[in-house]
């Protein structure tokens, strides 16, 4: 299950029903993913073959094609980070910028673990979304914020897409220094 972590005041948020309503108040959609159904011989694996990719994304199919239907995403792909990736520094470096997206941008982790960072409503401020395997996550268009590995350094997740050309990222400018 995703914590939260507030980084103005500290704050830790846990558990499914405060997480949902946590992230609803902040416009962020989160929902989860029956982590059984993924074929065993994926469970933890981070460096995966096309024909694996295709796998996770035939486990949860339904899913995806709900959640598309839902909320306009046409396309999707997967995702797979870790210190087999090349360039993984260079990477994450590349990642750890604020930025905004003229669509939303969509994570379902299926393996390890990613740390969204968000900037919320002016009340709140900047918020850590830690996600692990199960959790989905949609961070609205035009929202600030930026994507990071945790410890473990490695991540697999479903992404969708409105159109994979409109999604580049855009640099935004905040006055305070954000990243760890
Ligand atoms: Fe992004």
């Amino acid at each position: 299950m995703a914590v939260i972590k507030v980084r103005n005041t500290n704050e830790v948020v846990e558990g499914q029903e405060q997480v949902s309503s946590f992230l609803e108040k902040q416009g962020v959609l989160y929902e989860h993913w029956d982590m059984s159904k993924l074929p065993s011989h994926l469970v933890e694996k981070f460096v995966l073959s096309d024909e694996e990719k295709s796998e996770i994304l035939s486990a949860y199919k339904s899913e995806i094609e709900d959640l598309a239907e839902r909320r306009g995403y046409k396309t999707w792909d997967i995702v797979a980070l870790s210190d087999a990736t090349p360039n993984l520094e260079e990477l994450l470096k590349k990642f750890e910028n604020v930025h905004t997206h003229t669509e939303d941008e969509v994570r379902a982790i299926t393996a390890g673990h990613g740390i969204f960072i968000i900037k919320g409503d002016e009340q709140t401020g900047y918020f850590d979304v830690e996600l692990e395997a199960g959790d989905v996550i949609s961070v609205p268009e035009g929202n600030p914020h930026f994507f990071t590995l945790m410890d473990d350094r490695q991540v697999v997740a479903v992404r969708l897409f409105i159109e994979t050309e409109g999604w580049v990222a855009h640099p935004y400018q905040e006055k305070q220094e954000l990243n760890k």
